[in-house]
């Protein structure tokens, strides 16, 4: 079973590298939301340091960037896992004991909701409805679609990622 870490969002990183990134966008057209998308995708997340120099670079309040770093569901502020699973909870999959299998994984990975694995493979979150209801239990890791899963079987996919 892995473990949940207390994650440290003071995380060192090379600026350098950040203001590579902040020099393709800055003088474009929504540059603030480009630059965020770039370092998430650099970094499966937002490192703090890396907020400090867009603020700084971009003459934005850093209060600002927070805001818009917390607003969009695609950027996190905390490190995440190389793999996304997102557990569907929508009506159909609720009908199907989708929580059970929420359960099973949770106890797996030794992680809640929101939370990544100690060894950065996987974060758990939940979804409303991916639109796969006659799937029913779904799951997506990624951009896949696991559907009619039961206890086993997400963990068997589980162990695909790995
Ligand atoms: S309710 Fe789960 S996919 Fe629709």
């Amino acid at each position: 079973m892995m473990k949940n870490i207390d994650l440290n969002t003071e995380t060192d990183i090379d600026i350098r590298e950040v203001n590579k990134i902040i020099d393709q966008y800055i003088h474009r057209t929504g540059a603030l939301i480009a630059i965020l998308q770039s370092i998430q995708e650099k970094y499966s997340f937002l490192p703090q340091p890396a907020i400090k120099q867009i603020s700084k670079r971009l003459r934005i309040p850093l209060s600002k960037v927070y805001h818009v770093a917390t607003f969009y569901k695609a950027f996190s502020l905390k490190p995440r896992g190389r793999n996304s699973i997102n557990v569907c909870l929508g009506t159909a999959c609720h009908v199907r004991g989708t929580q059970r299998i929420l359960g099973k994984l949770k106890r797996e990975l030794g992680i809640i909701e929101g939370e990544t694995t100690e060894d950065r493979c996987f974060t758990l979150d939940t979804v409303r409805c991916i639109g796969c209801c006659s799937l029913a239990p779904v799951m997506m890791i990624n951009k896949d679609v696991h559907g009619r899963l039961t206890q086993e079987k997400a963990v068997e996919v589980l162990d695909r990622y790995q």
